[in-house]
């Protein structure tokens, strides 16, 4: 634990790394490091280059050592920012839905690179945080985005992210495993026209796989967002899947994150289902993790 006298720059930082090696890599705890100073402290990254010398003030050294106290006790970092970067949209983040990853990114950004025709319909399934909803009604600004969720909570974030962002996304309280209410919903919903585009990064994670989930993520994310039964792993491909294909346009392109190990079963219920063209992707650490189906 760093002491309270601990003010000299470079003493701080060394004893923040030390505290934090056994949790995180070098470069993440540079990152952590620095965006500390810049959002807590106010110190720019340009005024970091050159405060080797610098003191920390009583304050300041108060405020770090809270910080890493927090991260010690498997706080995730972004839930002690407050906020989030994805696909250049800062997000409000906290425990009420899953911080979006990097391979939900990858996700957007392929809908984004293959989308050639403006889509009018656009829905986000299992939406979250509203991360992925969110990128999209900034990518296709003349789109109609709407996002399915059945968390409360999550809906909340999910709209105050819409206001602070101004972007005209409307979040419903919709159980996609509950298909009566999932298509009254879809039929309200497509009463303007139906969905060109649909994407989902529903729960995926068989429950078997709980112990050896990081304890940061188990202890601060919400289970519901991450966990599904051991015996149905495809529970929510199948639901949504079924669900959504009457509703979907004649050119109308679904789109899915998946488990890795279960992306080739995913795959084949959607062909079974009669989807075409089904095609696959690896994510950026070289897992097969999305799914591209059209009608
Ligand atoms: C893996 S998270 C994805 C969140 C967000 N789309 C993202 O990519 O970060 C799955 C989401 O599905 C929601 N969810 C769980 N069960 C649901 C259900 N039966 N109907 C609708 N949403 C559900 C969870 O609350 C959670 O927000």
């Amino acid at each position: 634990m760093i002491g309270e006298e601990s003010k000299d720059f470079k003493v701080q930082k060394d004893l923040f790394k030390e505290a934090l090696t056994s949790d995180f890599s070098m470069s993440e705890i540079q990152q952590i490091w620095r965006q500390i100073l810049d959002h807590f402290l106010s110190i720019s990254p340009i005024e970091q280059i050159s405060m080797g010398d610098h003191q920390f003030s009583l304050q300041e050294s108060k405020i770090i050592n809270g910080i890493l106290k927090r991260l010690q006790n498997k706080e995730p970092f972004q839930h002690i920012l407050g906020e989030v970067e994805f696909y250049g949209l800062t997000l409000k983040s906290d425990a009420r839905a899953l911080i979006p990853r990097p391979e939900t990114e990858e996700l957007v950004d392929w809908i984004v690179t293959e989308t050639k025709t403006i889509p009018s319909n656009i829905l986000d399934i299992c939406s979250g945080s509203g991360c992925i909803s969110l990128a999209l009604s900034q990518a296709f600004q003349d789109a109609h985005v709407y996002g399915y969720e059945l968390s409360r909570a999550a809906i909340d974030l999910s709209e105050e992210n819409a206001l602070a962002l101004k972007l005209p996304v409307l979040f419903s309280r919709v159980d996609v495993l509950d298909i009566k209410q999932f298509t009254a919903a879809l039929k309200k919903q497509t009463k303007l026209g139906p969905l060109d585009v649909v994407v989902s990064n529903p729960p995926y994670i068989p429950n078997q796989e709980k112990e050896a989930i990081e304890e940061v993520v188990h202890k601060h994310e919400p289970g519901m967002a991450l966990f599904v039964p051991d015996e149905d792993p495809l529970l929510f491909y199948r639901s949504i899947a079924e669900g959504i294909l009457p509703f979907l346009s004649t050119s109308g392109v679904l789109y899915f994150e998946c488990h890795y190990l279960y992306l080739e079963n995913t795959r084949n219920l959607l062909l079974e289902l009669g989807f075409t063209n089904v095609e696959k992707r690896k994510d950026l650490q070289g897992k097969w993790r999305m799914l591209k189906a059209q009608k």
